[in-house]
């Protein structure tokens, strides 16, 4: 656990143009993934994807080997939250699933997610994705130099809560940089006044995760995927951001090119 008061660390100029780089091949891989995935294809398949992309763009997976992690991507389908392995499971329509990449460019990190639908979801599905996408929109427009750490965290919980939908509170953002987990934890809830205050140059990879029903996870005997304790679905957005004095840089929001 890391307290909101140790030290959180500010990137210069430099080391930023690096971390938007890092982003870009993020932002690239999500981008190519999100139009690929459809009923039939496997997660293993949509690993491979990333990969081949990333390392084609000259940069490296930062998810393989971390921890002993086996893969580059994270693919969390339906009621598993995050960190779920990809495998030789298909894609059927009616799923969600959640693809959650990182890559490190010259020895930075970028780490970003989405959850995308498979052919036709239920709408009450439809609603968890944009309600997600919404909150990690709300979080980082919550951001900028001056406020407090916790600005962002309550600014995710009212966006669910406004929406009628539970916050996961064992897993939540980080700080990042030349470590993809860096202080501090950035908490999806919790009040404004909480927490370091934001510096420009300190950088964060924001990350709700929002679930139907109830928000109580375990995690399955593979001793990665997450799932809900009451197998409702499950959604996952995911920035790294870097603070500027007036609001928050999306490093890993495609750039078009
Ligand atoms: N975005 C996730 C995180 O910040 C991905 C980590 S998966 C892991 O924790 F395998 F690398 F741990
Ligand atoms: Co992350």
């Amino acid at each position: 656990m890391v307290r909101g008061r140790s030290k959180v660390p500010v990137k210069n100029a430099e080391e930023l143009s690096l971390m938007r780089r890092a982003g870009q091949i993020v932002a690239e891989v999500l981008y190519e993934l999100q139009g690929q995935i459809e009923p039939g294809m496997t997660t293993r398949r949509l690993d491979e994807i990333a990969e081949t992309i990333i390392r084609d763009m000259g940069g490296v997976p930062s998810f393989k080997g971390y921890l002993g992690y086996p893969a580059t991507i994270c693919a969390s389908i339906n009621e598993e939250v995050v960190h779920g392995i990809p495998s030789t499971r298909r894609l059927k329509e009616g799923d969600i699933v959640s693809v959650d990449v990182g890559a490190i460019w010259q020895g930075y990190q970028g780490d970003a997610a989405l959850t995308v639908p498979v052919g036709e979801v239920e709408e009450s599905l439809w609603s968890l994705l944009a309600t997600t996408q919404h909150a990690l929109e709300a979080g980082i427009a919550a951001a900028r130099a001056g406020v407090r750490l916790g600005a962002i965290s309550h600014a995710i919980e009212g966006a669910a809560e406004e929406a009628g939908l539970s916050v996961i509170r064992e897993y939540g953002g980080h700080g990042i940089g030349q470590q993809m987990h860096e202080p501090p934890n950035v908490p999806n809830w919790g009040p404004p006044n909480r927490g370091v205050t934001l510096e420009a140059g300190m950088t964060f990879a924001l990350e709700p995760m929002l679930a139907l029903c109830g928000a109580e996870t375990k995690v399955l005997s593979d001793h990665w995927t997450v799932v809900t304790a009451d197998s409702c679905p499950s959604a996952h957005f995911e920035h790294t951001i870097a603070i500027t004095k007036d609001g928050a840089e999306i490093l890993t929001r495609r750039q078009e090119r």
